[in-house]
């Protein structure tokens, strides 16, 4: 069924942010069945997807179960970031994003993610472009300036504007600098002033850790939905929570000992079918600590996981837990 846009964001929905190396197939799944209104997929290098890169085609591929999710993409050059559009728009994505957000540097030195910011003229015509050859909606994440303009007057109401003329759907603003990466605290006034200067819907990210702050951020800027990406990693049930809250249910009881073990060992096995046993099992380790959260001896039992290689005996330390 095709994606319907505009009632998708009447229901302010509770999003999976995009995040490198964790927001795969296996993740969003998690997710969505705790409540993730829509998924976004980890940034796709677009020279990647355009060069055929099996890493590449297999962060956009898309399997039936796995809607609404849109595709992120990323890189410098307007007429690749046009293609590498075009391809992933044939995974039937809810939409396709553009990452003008990242901070890293060697990203955003190559002129890409956030790149984007300190060029707002080449950033409205490539994203002109890539909304010209793309029948999917197209929709930008981004920060609200680059850092280097003093805290006065962020670029990124001007911005928002200019992105809305250039036939973007919506925009995602994370609510930092791109200098401050990942420090301070999210500065959420500038999605509300940025969502008073357009009619197109605008996510607010940064620091939504719980159903009270998405309420809360949704008060405050009037946006059209949140979006949520750390506190996922640690309590992938935030979605669930914020949705009970958000349609006025009142508080979702907090998860049981027997879900949070369920989901560790749901996530173990769904990535031990995706990537393989040894895969699964190292990329599980940084999970347990906030899967596992409170429930009895749990400290003793992440104490050992980290050493244990093997897939069953993971298996049988996890099912001993409530044993
Ligand atoms: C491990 C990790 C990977 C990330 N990768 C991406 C990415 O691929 N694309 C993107 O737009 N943002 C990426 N981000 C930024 C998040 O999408 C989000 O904007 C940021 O973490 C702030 O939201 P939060 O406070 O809810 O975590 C990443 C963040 C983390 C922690």
């Amino acid at each position: 069924m095709a994606f319907d846009f505009d009632a998708f964001f009447r229901a302010r929905p509770v999003i999976l942010a995009p995040m490198e190396d964790v927001t795969d197939a296996v993740f969003r799944r998690v997710c969505r069945r705790r409540g993730a209104t829509l998924c976004v997929t980890e940034f796709v290098n677009a020279d990647g997807l355009i060069a055929g890169h099996d890493e590449a085609a297999d962060k956009v591929a898309l399997e039936a179960d796995d809607a609404p999710t849109a595709i992120q993409i990323y890189g410098a050059d307007p007429e690749r970031l046009a293609q590498a559009a075009e391809i992933a728009s044939r995974a039937e994505p809810a939409f396709v994003d553009l990452n003008c957000g990242c901070w890293v540097p060697k990203i955003a030195r190559s002129g890409a993610g956030a790149g984007w910011l300190g060029e707002p003229e080449a950033m409205i015509a490539m994203a002109k472009l890539v909304v010209s050859r793309v029948s999917h909606p197209v929709t930008v994440k981004t920060r609200i300036g680059t850092g280097r303009e003093g805290t006065e007057g962020m670029p990124i109401v001007d911005l928002a504007r200019r992105l809305e003329d250039a036939g973007v759907r919506a925009i995602t603003i994370h609510c930092r600098t791109a200098k401050k990466g990942h420090e301070g605290k999210a500065d959420w006034s500038w999605a509300r002033k940025a969502r008073h200067a357009v009619s197109i819907p605008v996510i607010v990210n940064g620091d939504i850790r719980s159903a009270d702050d998405a309420a809360r951020a949704l008060r405050e800027t009037g946006c059209a939905g949140v979006m949520i990406g750390r506190r996922a990693i640690e309590h992938p049930w935030v979605f669930r929570e914020c949705r009970r809250q958000l349609d006025g249910g009142g508080i979702h009881p907090i998860p049981t000992h027997e879900e949070r073990v369920a989901l560790a060992t749901e996530h173990l096995l769904a990535l031990r079918d995706a990537r393989g046993e040894r895969a699964a099992v190292r990329a599980m380790r940084g999970l347990y600590a906030g899967y596992l959260a409170g429930v009895p001896d749990a400290t003793t039992v992440l104490r050992r996981l980290p050493s244990i290689t093997s897939l069953p005996e993971v298996l049988e330390v996890l099912s001993g837990i409530l044993a």
